[in-house]
């Protein structure tokens, strides 16, 4: 079936089975490959991506879902000035070891940044704890948002 979803303000039309998630949409129709397949269960948060501002997971949404969301990927953040702030602040903390969440982990940190412009540290907790690193870069990313919300890091 075709669905049209809007992905960082461009309408895109799919031919796929409503059941398929947005991740394998955005990868393998789109190839935006910029959101990542981790665990694909809903438990690593590589995949998350925005739908209509709020943080979710790729691999949990099937496209059916959609609907007229407005969906935002890591590849729509350099438009964005929250994700423009907070991926300056990733590059200055030199944040990432092997990248591999790290698409997730902004996206999640523009959502929470979105609705809470100066996050404390349990702010920060609380809306990354979703996001796991197997590089244990918790510390810079904790420091990278602080410094992108205008605080030091
Ligand atoms: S790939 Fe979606 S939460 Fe891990
Ligand atoms: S930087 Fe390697 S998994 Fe997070």
């Amino acid at each position: 079936m075709a669905y049209t979803i809007h992905v960082n303000g461009v309408p895109r039309t799919v031919d796929v089975d409503g059941d398929m998630p947005l991740l394998w949409v955005l990868r393998d129709e789109l190839d935006m490959t910029g959101t990542k397949f981790g665990c694909g269960a809903g438990l690593c948060g590589a995949c998350t991506v925005h739908l209509d501002g709020t943080a979710v997971r790729g691999c949990q949404t099937p496209v059916s879902a959609v609907g007229d969301g407005k969906v935002t990927t890591i590849e729509g953040m350099a438009s964005d000035p929250i994700g423009k702030r907070l991926q300056a602040a990733w590059l200055e903390l030199d944040v990432p070891q092997c990248g591999y969440c790290q698409a997730g982990q902004i996206m999640s940190a523009a959502s929470l940044l979105a609705q809470t412009p100066h996050p404390t540290d349990a702010d920060i907790d609380s809306a990354m704890t979703g996001n796991i690193c197997r590089c244990a870069t918790y510390t810079r990313i904790r420091a990278a948002i602080k410094h992108a919300a205008g605080g030091t890091p």
